[in-house]
């Protein structure tokens, strides 16, 4: 597995392989490695590429002023064994100077599905994600790039920009990899307490049952009440539930007949917010 730090030598590398008729793959991703980061290294490969890279970089421009960019866990020792043993044939791990050198002046705000939501609690999130992967796909040149459903609406924001941008490269989307009791899983949910962590399977359950009610034609209002009341009777602090469009993010006050529903939502337990989002009907 090579290790590039910077852009000549993943240059380099990336131009070796097309060189070679190897179709690369990149799966972005912030390290702090857990399986369902690594299930997107094995989707990239099932969905046809010759080789795999990763790149693992803490990308400042999408976290805000009250986030803690230093909190964020690292775990590069970790990170780089996990990914030699699921089978990775690169990895890009830039400095922020590399990323970012003195005087970039460009970024990317795409509209559509940055608005609501995440793009509402985290306001400049999406213009950093979309400016980071956009160069990530320059950087890499790769023809497929693997994005979790777990984080839905990054996953359309994303999409929205590759063909807004006429940028050629494939976005792959990997189901949401989850704990045995239902709990996505997130780099985040080492921060939860014991009693937290008990607590975070409802999040899902309740999630489900709303979608199940309203694929079978409960009213959309009514049982998305219903569930921000038993999540906030099981100890959270809801930011959303909500009814979306799959690919717009706008939100469905009825169920629509003419394309596919997700259901989204976010919740704190302590200081820890939960993100999870499931297909309806
Ligand atoms: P990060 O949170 O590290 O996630 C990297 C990728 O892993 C994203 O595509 C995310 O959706 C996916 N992922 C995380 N948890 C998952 C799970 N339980 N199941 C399936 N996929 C999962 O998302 C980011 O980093 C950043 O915003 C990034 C895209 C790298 C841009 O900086």
């Amino acid at each position: 597995m090579q290790i590039c730090r910077d852009l000549p030598s993943l240059r380099a590398a990336t131009a070796a392989l097309r060189a070679d008729g190897q179709r690369l793959a990149i799966v972005p991703t912030m390290g702090a490695l857990h399986d369902g980061h690594l299930a997107l290294v094995a989707a990239a490969r099932a969905a046809g590429a010759d080789a795999v890279s990763a790149s693992i970089f803490v990308n400042p421009l999408q976290f805000n002023a009250n986030e803690d960019l230093s909190r964020y866990p690292r775990d590069e020792a970790g990170d780089l064994a996990k990914l030699k043993a699921a089978g990775c044939d690169l990895v890009w791990m830039p400095p922020v100077e590399a990323m970012y050198p003195p005087g970039s002046a460009t970024v990317i705000e795409v509209g559509g599905p940055s608005s609501g939501w995440e793009g509402d609690a985290r306001p400049g999130h999406f213009r950093g994600v979309a400016t980071v992967c956009c160069k990530l796909f320059q950087q890499s040149q790769a023809e497929i790039a693997a994005f979790g459903e777990k984080d839905w609406q990054q996953l359309q924001v994303v999409t929205r920009m590759v063909a807004d941008l006429d940028i050629p490269i494939r976005i792959l989307p990997v189901a949401t990899v989850r704990e045995a009791d239902g709990l996505a899983m997130s780099s985040r949910n080492r921060f939860l307490s014991a009693a937290e962590r008990a607590t975070a399977p409802v999040l899902l359950r309740v999630m489900t049952a709303a979608a199940t009610a309203i694929a079978g034609g409960a009213a959309v209002a009514a049982a998305l009440d219903d569930g921000l009341a038993q999540l906030r009777s099981a100890g959270f602090v809801p930011d959303y539930l909500a009814l979306v469009e799959a690919e717009t993010l706008k939100p469905l006050t009825a169920r629509r007949a003419d394309g596919p529903m997700r259901l989204v939502a976010a919740a704190r337990l302590g200081t820890v917010r939960l993100l999870d989002n499931i297909p309806v009907g």
